[in-house]
């Protein structure tokens, strides 16, 4: 227990990374590496395009949605390999309750699966878990999976693992909205004193930076209410292939995209000069 949690305070992430795309994708590419200093601290997915690749294939969309379990347990491991400091997936949103019983039901059934089969790993490698959205919402089994993973890893520091379920952006600012103006009500706060920080930290996200990049596949190009506060300042790098396709090679080239990005946060070039 002690070796442990020695091992996990002190894991660091490599000086550099370097991925054997090669060896990844089984095809012949060169090995690719990314400093650090270039690397998103927050990248957040919208896993989009299950449904299309089960289609594509004659098969169900809840074997979409099984296929896309998979993907996403490599990529949460390719994020823990490569020192990712927050990811965020939007797995469930409010608006998918209104899918249908059959689908819904996949979906919950995969989520509670995905808990109890990666929870060992996912402790032992120090991640720490947290869930996005209305937990409350959740059916009974699901609801007390979710929290015990959340209780379980909250005190690990490696990577941040946050799953949006029953999530939306909106009803996300809302309920911060509701929480500091509770907290005005009891005299506890003087509405002078909400700021841009302050309103943040009433969010799911409070515990992760702003999002850096946010990728979403299937070739979709919309944010669909998912951390609009958060990504007020991100790079959004899309890819055509559906999530299920979507492997550690790709992810590798959005962080590449990302990495070649000039970012400014409305400002101007370090040297002076804004590009045309
Ligand atoms: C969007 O594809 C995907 C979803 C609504 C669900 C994403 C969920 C998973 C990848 C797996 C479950 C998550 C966990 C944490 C176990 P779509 O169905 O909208 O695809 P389409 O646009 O092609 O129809």
């Amino acid at each position: 227990m002690f070796f442990e949690r020695l091992t996990k305070l002190f894991r660091r992430p490599p000086e550099y990374i370097t991925v054997a795309v090669a060896q990844a994708q089984r095809v012949s590419q060169p090995a690719q590496a990314l400093p650090p200093s270039r690397l998103p601290r927050h990248v957040a997915i919208i896993m989009d395009g299950n449904g299309r690749w089960a289609q594509a294939r004659g098969m169900s969309r809840s074997a979409g949605h099984a296929a896309g379990t998979e993907a996403l347990r490599d990529i949460i491991r390719a994020s823990d390999d490569w020192g990712i400091e927050a990811l965020s997936l939007y797995a469930f949103s409010t608006e998918n309750w209104a899918r249908s019983k059959e689908e819904v039901g996949a979906l919950m059934a995969l989520l509670l699966k995905y808990f109890s089969s990666e929870i060992d790993e996912l402790d032992e490698k120090n991640v720490r878990i947290t869930i996005l959205g209305d937990v409350d919402g959740l059916p009974e089994a699901q609801r007390e999976a979710v929290i015990s993973a959340m209780e379980r890893t909250r005190d690990n520091t490696g990577l941040k693992l946050n799953i949006a379920l029953n999530y939306g952006g909106r009803a996300e600012l809302t309920r911060a909205a509701r929480l500091l103006a509770e907290q005005v009500r009891e005299g506890a706060l003087d509405p002078e004193d909400i700021d841009e920080d302050l309103f943040a930290q009433q969010l799911y996200t409070a515990d992760s930076p702003d999002v850096d990049l946010l990728i979403r596949t299937s070739g979709e190009q919309r944010l669909s209410n998912f951390l609009p506060w958060q990504t007020t300042y991100a790079e959004f790098v899309f890819d055509t292939v559906n999530w299920p396709d979507f492997d550690r090679a790709r992810y590798m080239k959005c962080l590449q995209v990302y990495a070649d990005r000039d970012r400014r946060f409305g400002g101007v070039k370090s040297d002076g000069e804004a590009k045309p």
